[in-house]
């Protein structure tokens, strides 16, 4: 077992952190956040993560969990050190990579003290696991050549998560393939020892390479989406159903069936910031990469499509009232960031509609970004007196719901199904006016 410690504990930090002490790891995980700190230790997850809870709370009890609120004594203490703080978007959508730098300076910091304390024979391996631009490592390698003292061994690796929200735990713990990018065998070996309890493949590649795995990943998959999502705007002019089409596609090996569901469009903290970056990286790097910004035009156009269609639903949105269920960036997350429910409701609210929202978790969040529009305790208060029922995020509590009550509520019984979850036939049969995306 090693001594691993976690820089943020974020998302991808503190899942990463739990998952590293589940395997049997000692883990020590750093925030500056200490409020956010103290919640945690008391059980009090900052963010909704199925399974997370438990997690901590079992790894905290075997002692094989523990917080700090300093980088300096996470270093002291840890052999592999992980960097997982957050990398936003800048103006220019460049990655803002201040806080990967200010945690590696907090390492140098640390490695000059206990070098100062000790004769031992130090190593450190240092892995980025946020997401970061190609060529990141070396900085942060170079960084810490500059910075720290000589006589203190490390080792620079990249190591990108996969993880999806809501799903966070179960990607950790069986992925479809491991990544690392490393410079040498010690590090290599380490990996394989802290990785081994798990039974998926693990590609060992450079720092370069793995770096833009990570990049290359998340593009492709909403591209792929948009792709969907391009086709469904075929389908809407000729009538065919973009489910059926996705599913003939994705019969093919070749395609696959995954991340071909039609809607509209991905949001969330990632997929948003990560091609955007992107774009920018291969922009800087002398390569204008129209093709992903095209899967971002498509995007944005989707979210259009919602307000296009309750227009020819209710023709004037002024003064309409409009039920909204769903509000996170999808199914299981209260995570509203990118979310494609604040681009519908900002541009249902400029055409004059009156809202009322629900969401099993995303309440909160929402809040405060719309502060001012009505948030209903259940999907029946949601609906009630609405024109229009228009469902952004397919929870699976929304599959279920006694959609005769729901129409018996409602002052007019449309409905715009956002993601195509809904069961069509059953609605139309209960005398719903149904419009979904490519589908009708
Ligand atoms: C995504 C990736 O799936 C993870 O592998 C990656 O580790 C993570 O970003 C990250 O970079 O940290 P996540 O943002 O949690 O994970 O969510 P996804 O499940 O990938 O969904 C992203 C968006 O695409 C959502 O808005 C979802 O509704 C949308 N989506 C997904 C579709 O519209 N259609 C699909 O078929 C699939």
């Amino acid at each position: 077992m090693r001594n691993i410690g976690v820089i943020g504990a974020g998302h991808v930090g503190l899942v990463t952190a739990a998952c590293f002490a589940k395997l049997g790891h000692n883990v020590i995980c750093a925030d500056n956040d200490i409020e956010k700190i103290e919640r945690i230790k008391n059980l009090d997850m900052p963010f909704y993560e199925i399974g997370l809870e438990d997690m901590v709370k079992e790894t905290l009890e075997k002692g094989k969990l523990y917080f700090t609120e300093t980088v300096a004594e996470l270093t002291e203490k840890s052999e592999i050190i992980f960097i997982a703080v957050g990398t936003p978007s800048t103006p220019d959508d460049s990655a803002d990579l201040s806080s990967v730098e200010n945690v590696t300076m907090e390492i140098s910091k640390a490695l000059i003290k206990i070098k100062n304390t000790s004769d031992a024979n130090i190593y450190k391996l240092i892995v980025e696991k946020s997401t970061v631009p190609v060529l990141t490592g070396e900085w942060v390698k170079k960084t810490l050549e500059l910075m720290s003292p000589t006589g203190i061994q490390f080792d620079v690796a990249a190591n990108p998560e996969f993880l999806r929200e809501g799903n966070a735990i179960k990607d950790f713990l069986e992925p479809d393939r491991i990544v690392v990018g490393v410079e040498n065998e010690r590090a290599k070996q380490l990996f394989e020892e802290i990785y081994a309890p798990l039974k998926s493949p693990i590609l060992f590649t450079d720092v370069k390479s793995a770096e833009l795995i990570k990049h290359a990943s998340n593009s492709f998959l909403a591209l792929k989406i948009s792709y969907i999502n391009a086709i469904s705007q075929i389908c809407e002019r000729v009538n065919a159903d973009v489910e059926k089409v996705a599913e003939g596609i994705g019969y093919d090996k070749r395609i696959g069936k995954h991340f071909l569901k039609a809607g509209i469009g991905w949001g969330g903290s990632c997929f948003p910031k990560d091609v955007a970056a992107f774009i920018k990286l291969a922009e800087d790097l002398g390569y204008p990469f129209f093709l992903l910004k095209e899967a971002q035009k498509i995007n944005k156009e989707q979210r259009l499509l919602v307000i296009k269609k309750a227009k020819e639903l209710l023709w004037n949105l002024k003064g309409k009232e409009i039920g909204i269920l769903g509000l996170s960036f999808k199914p299981d997350t209260d995570d509203v960031r990118e979310s494609p429910a604040i681009d519908i409701i900002s541009l249902l609210l400029k055409e004059g509609a009156v809202l009322k929202c629900y969401d099993p978790k995303a309440i909160e969040n929402m809040k405060k970004v719309f502060p001012d529009i009505t948030y209903s305790p259940t999907p029946y208060d949601c609906v009630k007196d609405v024109s229009l029922l228009i469902c952004l995020t397919e929870w699976n509590e929304f599959k279920t719901l006694d959609f005769e009550k729901i129409k018996s509520l409602m002052k007019i019984p449309h409905i715009i199904d956002g993601r195509n979850f809904l069961d069509i036939d059953k609605l139309k049969k209960l005398g719903f006016i149904y419009k979904g995306i490519g589908r009708s």
